[in-house]
């Protein structure tokens, strides 16, 4: 155990056996190594040059559970298993009504505004302020103001809530594209306000923006300097590169900004198999893998372009990566989906750790935006079974783990969960995420990594309670 005065914050950080090398371990334990090379550079206050954000969209403990069990087996270890810092942080929105009181379990919207901007909002808005609806400032934006390059790479639609947060301000998550503004009329562009969500991602002119949802930039923008033109046109005009499918992705040269396209919609999910059914469920079940198109680029593809592209000019950058569907087939009970999607997101996750092999002078966060629905629960019995849904699944030890969904009635769409979840990290400054904090927190770690923010002298206990009453 090491303690030390960090940065005006008392920092207790327990070195247990970690495994860092653990892939395969036989059943017993972890490997106990020595941690003692990290913890020095996570604790010195050095900063980042680079900062890599991955965001498990729905990534609760549960669902990285299953698929740990799933995938390398209960005794086995994920990538992002092995960061050495490990705590939790709260996750709690704010009421739109009364911006005092919390709300519970948070949305992917509010969510992202807090680790985004460092201020809580209400479910449903991107970066803007609950009840009085005033622009938060992003680290996005902040990094730009410093001259830092940027990315943020998703497998859902680029103007879904986690990149959304990102690169607009909308008073509701649905403001998607120009023909999606019937819930926020004034902030259509023909109402002089910022435009779609699509819109103002361009308008950001963020470096590298990867994902799906090209209909949203198929639309046709209202008003402004680019009316009549599609949003893609604008982008285009605006000095974006397109990127279309996998082999647009590969040939990307660093130089101009790029947008990739790669799906109308949400991005082809990697697994399928069986979703959960009322007792006694399906399975039990092997999922199908490999069933994204070739022409869809992966989750660590996007990562491992994003990265050369944003490192090519030996710039300091800030990336965000979301496995967006982790949480879009929790909702669906369906667990091949999910735990595919949670493996895929591992896999970029080790993209984003070779990179710091080689430059040691990055940040890397892995946590998740809320808990979500799916449980390991014993095998369900005739007298002793939940009200929801099951599936068996046969996992990689050989032996079966059943998963329940039931946050809703089966058939209906699952909820999100008000519990904590896990932050971990690695690289200058990983120290902060130790202990229990909030996800506002997530902010700070990032932004002062980066040099984009004061020391936390300035945004002490007084800012965190200020914020929280919504006087700041
Ligand atoms: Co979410
Ligand atoms: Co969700």
């Amino acid at each position: 155990m090491q303690r030390r005065n960090l940065c005006g914050t008392f920092a207790v950080l327990l070195v247990t056996g970690l495994p860092g090398a653990a892939l395969g371990d036989a059943p017993g334990g972890p490997v106990a190594i020595d941690r003692s090379q990290a913890l020095e550079q996570a604790i010195d206050g050095s900063h980042a040059k680079h900062v890599i954000l991955f965001l498990g969209d729905g990534m609760g403990d549960s669902e990285i559970t299953l698929a740990r069990n799933y995938h390398v087996g209960a005794a086995g270890r994920l990538a992002l298993d092995t960061l050495p810092f490990t705590g939790t942080y709260t996750t709690y929105a704010l009421q739109e009504a009364h911006p005092t009181l919390p709300d519970y379990v948070t949305d992917s919207a509010a969510s992202a505004t807090a680790w985004a901007t460092g201020f809580k909002t209400s479910n449903g808005r991107l970066s803007t302020s609950a009840r009085t609806d005033q622009p938060l400032k992003t680290i996005i934006e902040l990094a730009q103001e410093k001259g830092l390059a940027t990315g943020s790479v998703t497998t859902a639609e680029l103007t879904d809530a986690t990149p959304a947060a990102l690169a607009s301000h909308v008073n509701n998550r649905s403001c998607q594209g120009p023909a999606d503004m019937a819930p926020c009329p004034r902030y259509k562009k023909s109402a002089g306000g910022l435009g779609s969500i699509a819109e103002q991602a361009i308008d950001h002119h963020v470096d590298v923006l990867l994902g799906g949802g090209r209909q949203r930039f198929e639309q046709v923008i209202d008003g402004g300097a680019a009316a009549g033109q599609t949003v893609l046109q604008s982008a285009i005009a605006q000095g974006y590169a397109v990127a279309g499918n996998a082999a647009d992705l590969d040939a990307a040269q660093p130089g101009t900004k790029l947008l990739g396209l790669f799906a109308l919609g949400n991005m082809s999910l990697e697994w399928h198999g069986e979703p959960a059914r009322p007792f006694p469920g399906s399975g039990p079940q092997r999922c199908v893998e490999d069933q994204r198109p070739q022409t869809e680029p992966s989750l660590a593809a996007m990562t491992r372009k994003a990265l050369t592209l944003l490192a090519a000019r030996h710039r300091s950058f800030f990336l965000q990566v979301e496995g967006a569907a982790i949480d879009k087939r929790d909702h669906a009970a369906d667990p091949c989906g999910q735990i595919g999607e949670t493996v895929a997101f591992d896999a970029a996750v080790s993209v984003g750790l070779d990179f710091a092999r080689a430059h040691p002078d990055t940040l890397i966060v892995v946590t998740a935006d809320h808990a979500h629905t799916s449980q390991i629960v014993p095998p369900p019995s005739q007298t002793d079974h939940s009200p929801g849904s099951f599936s068996t699944l046969v996992t990689a030890d050989g032996a079966n783990m059943t998963v329940s969904y039931a946050t809703n009635l089966p058939g209906r769409m699952g909820e999100h969960t008000g519990t904590q979840v896990r932050i971990a990290a690695q690289g200058p400054q990983a120290a902060n995420v130790v202990g229990v904090t909030d996800q506002t927190q997530l902010f700070d770690t990032m932004a002062r990594a980066l040099s984009l923010i004061g020391p936390p002298a300035s945004r002490g206990p007084f800012h965190a309670i200020a914020r929280f009453l919504g006087l700041e």
